[in-house]
């Protein structure tokens, strides 16, 4: 049944002053996607979270949307920097309260504070074939890949005009041909730690570019769900399509005809995607280790020790989906020494301990965004990590 409708049928003017500012800008957003047609969407995901990514102006916007606007479909929140009722050390008050601002500008819409990057483990997962607004770029590449359910790679302002609205323009990977895989790729490596799934999706975005990708799994282990968040994530951050499919593992490959294959990706493919991230020397002091990217289940285990004794502890913070409000709102993050959760925030979008400069990471995207923010990284497997959590220096041996 087709479930769209023509921008001549919306309404020239919203029933709030958000609403109309909402449609000013999906009408203005099918223009550059050059569709003249919208999509009803079952949910929106909104990015734009954290006060250091919006800035000044960007709390005034949604401050301004928030005194009359309310969303029209479930919409759920990505990691904020620091959930601002247990800030970490280094955050002072006053950054605290305009994280809180943030927050509480969004629970006005009516927008659910998950404060999480993987919205399909925080609330109900997209049915297949369902069309979605979503903003966070690894959780619109395992919508679209491992669930079958279609959302375009919205910016923060788009998702939010969807869970406004209630639509999002008709385009991209919402219609069927864009959803067709184009190159064929052999996999031999084993895909069976999530960094390693990681490393083949930072190699297939450098690789193939937006090329969509159908991939055929030869190695000894599959993915498991983390790796398969993990690929997610770092195929779109490394320039790669928002969508893949693979035989055998996700819903839509089976109907598309076996392509040959263009490309065999071996573990040695994977070593050298390794070596091209890391800055880091052996023996180097490591000031902070960061696992959780993209976020697990809320309340996962964190995988570094608890307060272990080390002569040059670093940091290590471990990021995982928010727990719901009621427990958000107790009291600190649980911490052990220089171990701390960071329940619904995300240290690539947030101010950091002032002395920090290199960073270990078991992700591969964490990688990327660390590193632009001019910080030297290296990336290891999550268990190499909780062991630099312990002696504070990057490995002779990886
Ligand atoms: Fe999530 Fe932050 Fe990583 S938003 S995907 S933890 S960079």
């Amino acid at each position: 049944m087709d479930r769209t409708l023509p921008l001549s049928e919306l309404p020239a003017t919203g029933e709030t002053l958000a609403h109309s500012r909402a449609l000013g800008l999906l009408v203005a957003l099918c223009r550059v996607a050059r569709t003249d047609r919208v999509v009803p969407v079952a949910s929106a995901h909104v990015s734009g979270v954290s006060y250091w990514n919006l800035g000044p102006a960007g709390l005034e916007y949604l401050e301004s949307l928030a005194s009359d606007g309310r969303v029209r479909v479930p919409t759920t929140l990505n990691p904020c920097a620091f959930w601002p009722a247990a800030p970490p050390p280094w955050v002072t008050d006053g950054q605290a309260l305009l994280q809180a601002r943030v927050l509480a500008a969004y629970e006005a819409m009516g927008v659910t504070p998950t404060c999480s990057c993987a919205p399909y483990l925080t609330d109900p997962a997209p049915l297949f074939g369902e069309h979605l607004a979503w903003a966070e770029s690894s959780a619109v590449t395992f919508a679209n890949s491992l669930l079958g359910a279609r959302t375009e790679r919205e910016g923060g302002p788009g998702a939010l005009a969807a869970a406004l609205c209630g639509f999002t323009p008709f385009a991209g990977l919402h219609l069927d041909e864009n959803r067709r895989p184009r190159v064929g790729v052999r996999v031999t490596a084993d895909l069976g730690e999530p960094w390693r799934a990681g490393l083949l999706g930072a190699w297939l975005g450098r690789t193939l570019g937006a090329t969509v990708p159908l991939l055929t799994l030869d190695g000894p282990r599959p993915p498991g769900r983390a790796g398969w968040q993990a690929l997610s994530a770092a195929l779109i951050t490394y320039g790669g399509a928002a969508l893949f499919h693979v035989h055998g593992h996700t819903p839509e490959a089976a109907a598309f005809p076996t392509l040959p294959h263009q490309f065999v990706v071996t573990e040695a493919e994977l070593d050298a995607e390794r070596a091209r991230l890391v800055d880091l020397t052996p023996g180097e002091a490591v000031q902070l280790v960061f696992s959780g990217c993209p976020h697990g289940v809320p309340g996962a285990p964190s995988p570094f020790p608890d307060g272990a004794p080390a002569p040059v502890r670093p940091w290590a913070l471990f990021a995982c989906g928010a727990r719901h409000r009621g427990e958000r709102t107790k009291g600190p993050p649980d911490t052990a020494g220089r171990s701390l959760r960071l329940p619904g925030g995300c240290p690539a979008v947030s101010p950091l301990p002032e002395e920090v400069r290199t960073v270990a990471t078991d992700s591969v995207k964490a990688a990327f965004y660390l590193r632009s923010r001019g910080l030297r990284v290296g990336v290891a497997s999550t268990e190499v990590c909780a062991g630099i959590a312990v002696t504070g220096r990057w490995p002779h041996a990886v």
